[in-house]
């Protein structure tokens, strides 16, 4: 007997609401696996008992291209049916004594190419079970408020499969007939079937024994492929120092004897926090200073804390279901960004994690959050999970975290920390709890007194925009600033009630520039003060007030928000010269280019003027970056215009066109006139010594890599040869990826016609360097458009014999840094662009929704377009919509878009 079912008809609206208990618990999961890549054997026994608390009902199992042979309860045959993709089982023992299931499959982990569930790659096996693929694997409730303890036995060839990984411990292992080998697995903890995890293959590990804090001794492991392994000390250093610093945080130890990484090429996204065996995109494992960057290296360390942070975050209190996907993930991105900051040894450094941090969220988090995927951090409803892992459940959720802290002290969280674990470990919680007991450890605090409307955070979506205006009484020596709050519509929320802002406020002089000492109510307050908004208008007022002052407000951005006050230049120049808080200090300089770039596009609607930037922007961005004592990595974030996607951000009709046109203006403006301060730049700061990869070091890399970049750029201008030439030396010469690749893309992006030569040497050199190739191809997918060379240089890179549609990370490296990282290439009056758009995300969801879907996004702000892009938008995204087998993932995208 052997059923196949594929999915059938369309796909219902999951509500958060409609959440009810799982019928049955599932205690304990013996999984057998016979690996063969073309057909898989899985025997899966299982005990389960009715929950008692749910009335009576048939079990139902979810499975997904599975091939049913068996059947069994207590050992004997039974009926069953099937219900679309669900097993049904009607005649089960009543009453509430366990019962053993024992359900027999295959499948054909070879012909997995959407990487979820059993898969293979490189010639080795890998899951992925987050959020629904475990039913790939084996029918189950596969939900993750159903938590159980596994053992499983993997059986494959020895020859071809010589390394057998699951969860928990090795408990038995030893050879079997026909060169087969076994190794049976034992996880000491349970958890939901999204944690498990095999992995088989040939592979070798960096290993290292490490003891607690607590004395316990325990193994560390990062598998890679047998080449790799000289790209594993960084992994092993970032996860060493993750350990440590949950322990010291946190008070958070490892659980387990045995702690495993692993590397896979093949992955749809970061990595995953599989219980005691992560599972690694390489991209963020491998890293050598000749094959990785300075950013490479900064990624790795946060996204292997990320996942090991998961082990408690997560794996130990995991989420009811998964419309609470942002208890673990918005949770676990406060704590890895935390991780990073605490790693810096310098303050400055902090500031400017914090400040890379805050210009993801408001690139990426807030054009979601004004678009047609909006949705709460703990969404109402979705059609397919996978399209929730957003930046609005990771990195807005991370800032709700983030405001926790901020409203309970550093102590304050960490108490409350204490208070969720002895909670709810061991269980499967909400958001709601996680709240609670943050509150509930912390009663005095501002959280604890306004935590309902606080967690209007989680309920509503949109950002909300906060209007400050101030009035300073010279007489009276005060200052008050007047304060409202309010947030557009979003799908399904027309009407938004105010939140729970903290805004941490402060005072420079305009004309000393110098901190002014707070009073609020006749108290002194100190250099910084923090105001909660609560209502829709608040005021505060300060006083001894000695000189007029310009307001540093929502210092380190104490809160996800749209902050508006009418600066002058000459205020914001103070705060870019003066203000204490490194975060404005930034802001204020994007500000004033900002503003420039909206004023030069909203002018001369078709000539775009080689001088946006005034003299007194030119004058401050020279004294930053000849300044004595602020760092390189500070520098080289002021310097940085606001990128395409962040003005068109601020606009209410986009023509990217335009936005390119005139950033890149902006750009070479920058470029010519502090020509002689990036010569001067460059000379202090190319020469790093021996390569380390600290934030120090790798700041001044990144100052001498942006100096090199305006320098070929001004050679376009002045015909100067010198500095192309200079560039292209030390592309050849570099001891490191980062120069090297710094001195390529001041190549590739002035235009220069060394470039052709440097990107055949480059290839040369790293043809057998996967991951390196991703950066080949990226770059030149992503390059700056000069008149539409880059559309048809993509479609050669998706000829070129390393070019492979099915490799998540190739796909991206071409198509998505075009389509969605290369405005002024992608947008095109001809509408070519969005051809390629569509025929690419209907190609791609053949193979793989997950990231045909993410690809689909590139065009969710289409509505703000100006014409003809916005009409050519609509029709590419109708040409999708109207194809009638899309994936669910797809489908949601589009539809949303359309509506
Ligand atoms: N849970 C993973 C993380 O954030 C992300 C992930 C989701 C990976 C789904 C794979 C699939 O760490
Ligand atoms: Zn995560």
């Amino acid at each position: 007997m052997s059923y196949l079912r594929e999915a059938s008809g369309p796909a219902a609206v999951i509500h958060r609401g409609d959440y009810t208990a799982p019928a049955f618990w599932i205690d304990t999961v013996d999984l057998s696996f016979d690996l063969d890549p073309s057909k898989t054997r899985v025997l899966n026994k299982m005990t389960l008992r009715r929950n008692p608390d749910v009335q009576a009902q048939p079990l139902r199992l979810d499975g997904e291209e599975l091939n049913l042979a068996r059947v069994l309860v207590n050992g004997q045959g039974t009926s069953f049916k099937m219900d679309g993709n669900q097993l049904v089982l009607e005649n089960l023992p009543e009453g509430t004594e366990p019962f053993a299931l024992e359900i027999f499959t295959t499948c054909v982990p070879v012909k997995n190419t959407k990487l979820m569930g059993l898969y293979v790659s490189n010639d080795s096996f890998f899951t992925q079970c987050e959020a629904e693929g475990f039913r790939r694997i084996t029918y189950f409730l596969d939900r993750p408020d159903v938590m159980a303890m596994y053992t499983v036995t993997l059986r494959a060839d020895k020859a071809k499969f010589p390394v057998l990984l699951s969860n928990g411990n090795l408990v038995d292992s030893g050879d079997l007939e026909d060169g087969r080998h076994f190794a049976k697995w034992v996880d000491p903890h349970k958890k939901p079937s999204y944690l498990f995890a095999l992995v088989a293959g040939q592979l070798v590990a960096r290993e290292q024994r490490i003891t607690s804090r607590a004395g316990k001794d325990h193994l560390l492991q990062v598998f890679v492929r047998p080449g790799d392994l000289d790209k594993t000390e960084h992994a092993m250093n970032s996860l060493m120092a993750s350990v440590a610093w949950d322990e010291a945080r946190f008070g958070l130890p490892l659980d387990l004897e045995r702690f495993m990484i692993v590397a896979t090429s093949d992955f749809n996204m970061g990595a995953m926090e599989n219980k005691g065996l992560n599972i690694f995109n390489t991209k963020y494992v491998l890293a050598n200073q000749a094959t990785a960057t300075d950013v490479d290296y900064a990624n790795i360390e946060s996204v292997v804390g990320h996942e090991y942070f998961h082990n408690w975050t997560g794996n130990r209190i995991t989420c009811r279901d998964w419309f609470q996907l942002s208890l673990k993930e918005g949770l676990t991105v406060f704590r890895d960004q935390e991780f990073s900051q605490d790693l810096c040894a310098e303050p400055s450094a902090r500031a400017v994690k914090r400040i890379e941090d805050v210009r993801v969220l408001r690139t990426a988090q807030f054009p979601e959050d004004a678009g047609p995927m909006a949705h709460p951090v703990r969404p109402d409803s979705y059609l397919e999970i996978n399209n929730f892992y957003t930046v609005t459940i990771y990195e807005k959720g991370a800032e709700l975290v983030r405001m926790m802290q901020t409203l309970t002290s550093r102590a304050g969280f960490a108490k409350g920390m204490t208070l969720y674990f002895e909670r709810f470990d061991g269980q499967a919680v909400t958001c709601d709890d996680f709240a609670q007991a943050i509150a509930d450890a912390n009663p005095g605090s501002a959280l604890a007194a306004l935590l309902p409307q606080f967690k209007r955070w989680y309920s509503q979506a949109g950002t909300p925009r906060v209007a400050a205006r101030g009035e300073y009484d010279a007489a009276a020596q005060t200052y008050t600033l007047h304060f409202s709050q309010s947030c557009a519509a979003t799908p399904g929320q027309p009407v938004k009630e105010p939140f729970v802002i903290p805004v941490s406020l402060g005072l420079i002089g305009a004309a000393s520039g110098a901190a002014l000492p707070l009073s609020v109510d006749g108290q002194a307050v100190g250099g910084s003060h923090l105001l909660v908004l609560t209502d829709a208008q608040q005021s505060i007022t300060f006083q001894n007030v000695a000189e007029a002052p310009v307001p540093s407000i929502l210092r380190g951005f104490s809160a996800p928000v749209v902050l508006d006050f009418d600066y002058s230049d000459a205020q914001l120049l103070a705060l870019l010269a003066n203000d204490t808080d490194a975060f404005n200090r930034w802001e204020a300089g994007q500000r004033l280019a900002l503003r420039s770039a909206i004023n030069s596009i909203a002018s001369s609607a078709n000539s775009t003027s080689a001088t946006p930037l005034n003299d007194a922007y030119i004058a401050a961005m020279r004294a930053v970056l000849r300044h004595p004592t602020l760092d390189a990595a500070f520098k080289e974030l002021v310097l940085t215009l606001p990128s395409e996607t962040y003005i068109a951000e601020q606009l209410d009709v986009v023509d990217p066109q335009r936005i390119h046109a005139v950033r890149e203006a902006m750009r070479l403006q920058l470029a010519t006139a502090l020509h002689a301060d990036w010569e001067w730049a460059f000379a202090v700061h190319e020469n790093n010594g021996g390569y380390r990869p600290d934030p120090v070091s790798s700041g001044r890399r990144a100052l001498a890599g942006m100096a090199l970049n305006f320098l070929c750029l001004a050679a376009t201008q002045n015909g100067d040869s010198v500095w192309p030439g200079k560039t292209l030396q030390r592309f050849k010469d570099a001891g490191n990826m980062t120069d090297r690749f710094n001195a390529l893309q001041a190549l590739v992006n002035s235009g220069h016609a060394l470039a052709g030569q440097a990107l055949a040497r480059f290839h040369a050199l790293f043809k057998d360097e996967a991951l390196v190739l991703d950066k080949w191809f990226a770059l030149q997918a992503g390059t700056s458009d000069r008149g539409g060379q880059v559309l048809p240089a993509v479609r050669q890179l998706m000829a070129h014999p390393d070019f492979n549609l099915k490799n998540p990370n190739r796909a991206r490296s071409v198509i998505f840094s075009f389509c969605s990282a290369n405005p002024g290439g992608f947008h095109r009056a001809d509408a070519a662009g969005y051809v390629f758009w569509a025929d690419r995300v209907i190609e791609l969801d053949a193979i793989n929704p997950q990231v045909a879907a993410r690809l689909a996004r590139a065009l969710d702000r289409w509505k703000k377009l100006a014409e003809p892009y916005r009409s050519a938008a609509r029709e590419a995204l109708a040409r999708v919509a109207a194809k009638t087998d899309l994936s669910n993932d797809v489908r949601e995208v589009v539809d949303r878009a359309l509506a």
